[in-house]
């Protein structure tokens, strides 16, 4: 879990400028931001709204104009160039391999850099390749004979070699396609559920930003910083139009789909006991204006009746001896909200049951799923 007190961060910037010679206008703006140890952060912006700037002076590969720029508590101006490099690893647009490196000596640029032994580099290579998923095959090869989503798991084995505390990704998922994009994507999370890292990575794709963001960071051109929220955050109250725009459609669905049943109240529904009759079933259907009860034995789902079969038989019947359908409109508790709308939305019951494995925990109804929305 990222460390949510707010008197820490991992990198800080203070009214971060940088305006290249011979521009007239800067191309990030004044730019204060703090990322908590173990968050990651999207950058999020339009093309040439400095994301790119930003990394590359977090990382010092280029010099501010003014402001400062704080790495795990010291200002990284006094900081030598060794010690940046232990302490953040960098994944560069568009990958960047050396072409002419095998994969393995790709992966090992850094610690060679810092003067690691042939023993430890390689050590820590075949360590590398287990972590991000790679054929060990494939460490005599050359960058060319990889494909572009090898060649990106590299790219992170490569960032993450001397195992710094901080992880710099720019656009790491531009180079492949949406299907290897989402895997891609996945993987980062499993692999930061393992690593812990801080993790500021830049893209244009919003989408990806709330997939795989703690906190997202909406630059606008000119390295303006419009908004710096969470996910749920930003899509509950863009704090401006340019934001609410780049957000897009659909965020109360958006909202939905960060959230889960676990998350809403549930109702106990329209059940019945077996041993109830008939005619307790039908109050129970009145009370709760549904065309159905369900029968609910020891907190295991049987199944529903139709009101119309109730009212032809005897009021005194007991309800477990009679014939019940399966009830298929159910949904767990890590279940989505928005799935479980549209479980809903699709059932005939206008209903989904909350069941965790064969436990009965209630159902939920639109309402409930509107009301995660207030939380
Ligand atoms: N080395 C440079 N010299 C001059 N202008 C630059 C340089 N690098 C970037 N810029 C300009 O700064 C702005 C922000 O660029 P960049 O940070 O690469 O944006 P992004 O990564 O958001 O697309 C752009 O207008 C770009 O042309
Ligand atoms: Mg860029």
């Amino acid at each position: 879990m990222p460390d949510r007190s707010p008197d820490r961060h991992a990198i800080g910037l203070r009214n971060v400028t940088k305006t290249f010679a011979g521009s007239a206008l800067p191309a990030v703006g004044d730019l204060t931001l703090a990322v908590r140890p173990g968050e990651i952060v999207a950058l999020v912006g339009p093309s040439g709204c400095g994301k790119t700037t930003t990394l590359k002076m977090i990382n010092r590969l280029v010099e501010p104009t003014s402001g400062t720029i704080e790495v795990l508590g010291d200002d990284q101006r006094s900081m030598p160039a060794h010690e940046l490099r232990r302490r953040i690893g960098y994944v560069i647009q568009q990958i960047g391999l050396f072409p002419h490196r095998t994969i393995r000596r790709n992966m090992g640029m850094v610690p060679e850099l810092l003067g690691w032994d042939g023993d430890r580099i390689a050590a820590r290579t075949d360590e590398l390749v287990g972590l991000v998923g790679l054929d060990p095959d494939l460490l005599d090869r050359y960058p060319a004979e990889l494909s572009g989503g090898q060649q990106q798991r590299v790219g992170v084995a490569r960032a993450l070699a001397a195992d710094p505390p901080i992880l710099l990704m720019d656009e790491p998922y531009s180079a492949v396609d949406p299907i290897v994009r989402e895997r891609l994507q996945d993987e980062l999370l499993a692999l930061q559920a393992k690593v812990h890292k801080t993790i500021v990575l830049v893209t244009h794709d919003i989408d990806e930003a709330m997939r795989l963001a703690d906190r997202v960071a909406i630059l606008n051109v000119g390295g303006v910083l419009e908004q710096y929220d969470t996910p749920d955050g930003l899509l509950a109250a863009p704090a401006s139009p340019f934001v609410a725009s780049f957000l897009g459609r659909e965020r109360g669905l958006r909202r939905l789909a960060l959230r889960r049943v676990a998350d809403v109240e549930v109702i106990e529904g329209p059940i019945v006991r077996p041993s109830r009759t008939v005619a307790e079933a039908l109050d129970v259907a009145d009370e709760h204006g549904t065309s159905w009860v369900a029968v609910v034995d020891e907190r295991q789902l049987g199944g529903w009746i139709d009101r119309a079969e109730l009212e032809a038989l005897p009021g005194s019947t007991s309800v477990g001896g009679l014939a019940t359908q399966r009830f298929v409109a159910t949904v767990g508790a890590t279940t989505p909200l928005r799935e479980a709308l549209d479980v809903i939305v699709t059932s005939r019951s206008r209903m989904a049951a909350v069941l965790d494995g064969e436990r009965y925990l209630g159902m939920v109804t639109i309402d409930q799923v509107a009301g995660g929305l207030d939380a």
